[in-house]
């Protein structure tokens, strides 16, 4: 693995290896506490972040390693110079780049003109370190992969499509429930089916809520993603009966809930939904760090 824009370039094995190593250093940082020693890793957004600024940060700096955060002080990325400008002075300096863009062919520029591992922390298209940490966190309450249903329920988007080749590249069984008009990407629904078939796995896509029946966990994001500047009064009445609520929970049967957050209560999701016995949410949260230092250990020290 040399960088990581999305899962679809990984195998199950890679995926496995990285939510397997970082649930031990969740147990234990003691043999890994150097092993970033001497490598600072920038860590660049054009977007907001809380978890994914504040992860990387504390994450590096839990492997011995320094993070330096750029934020956008000097416009959008390519406006005072070229990307590839940019990727070939960082790489001057920096052992890894790691990024949250709006365009994911920013990370493809990035990743031509590095020559230091480049890490998607988000784009329009996908979010592969959410996904790795969402994974994590359903093998620490369901155990094997392979044998879990996950139901996504809400817009699709760069979450549903890196949950959507993790879980094919897993071989788990994923059931995906949008609003008509809100589906993910088709190419990649046909790909992910493909990867899924391979794997032993399944992909479904619905606009009935009656599809989750049978799913482990439901998995809820925002309604709108960063970026569309669509009101939530326009959208609100077709999303409302994708709502993860107590009714949905008790219909689909599912144990546990996840949302990458950051949530909007009421919305997507209900507080009594959030904050009950089945969210492993924080644990999501938390596992972000674990699994982005999992992804810098591979790619950094192997
Ligand atoms: N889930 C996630 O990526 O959160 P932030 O946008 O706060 O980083
Ligand atoms: N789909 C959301 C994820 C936020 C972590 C967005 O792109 O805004």
């Amino acid at each position: 693995m040399k960088h990581l824009l999305t899962l679809k370039d990984l195998t199950q094995a890679q995926i496995l290896a990285i939510i397997d190593q970082a649930i031990a250093i969740k147990q234990d940082y003691a043999p890994v506490a150097d092993a970033l020693k001497g490598k600072s890793v920038v860590t660049l957004f054009e977007k907001p972040s809380l978890r994914t600024r504040v992860s990387f940060d504390i994450g590096i700096n839990k492997l011995g390693g320094h993070a330096v955060y750029l934020d956008q002080q000097n416009g959008a990325l390519g406006q005072r110079e070229s990307v590839q400008d940019f990727a070939m002075n960082l790489s001057r300096w920096c052992d890894a780049i790691v990024a949250r863009v709006f365009d994911h062919n920013t990370l493809i520029e990035l990743r031509e003109h590095a020559t230091v591992p480049v890490v998607n922390s988000l784009c329009d298209l996908y979010h592969p370190c959410q996904a790795l940490a969402d994974f994590m966190t359903l093998k620490e309450h369901c155990g094997d992969l392979s044998q879990v249903k996950l139901g996504y329920v809400g817009d699709g988007n760069n979450v549903t499509h890196s949950l959507m080749f993790a879980a094919a590249k897993l071989g788990a069984d994923m059931v995906v429930v949008c609003p008509p008009g809100h589906f993910p990407d088709g190419n990649m629904v046909v790909e992910a089916k493909a990867i899924a078939a391979e794997h032993g796995g399944t992909l479904v896509l619905s606009t009935d809520t009656a599809a989750l029946e049978g799913c482990d966990a439901l998995y809820a994001d925002t309604w709108i993603s960063m970026g569309d500047d669509t009101p939530i009064s326009a959208i609100k009445a077709k999303f409302q009966p994708y709502q993860i609520n107590s009714a949905l929970m008790a219909q689909s049967g599912a144990k546990y809930v996840l949302h990458c957050q950051p949530a909007h209560r009421e919305v997507e999701i209900t507080s009594q939904v959030m904050d009950g016995p089945g969210s492993v949410i924080l644990d999501q949260a938390e596992n972000r760090m674990h699994a982005q230092n999992a992804v810098l250990l591979q790619l950094l020290t192997q």
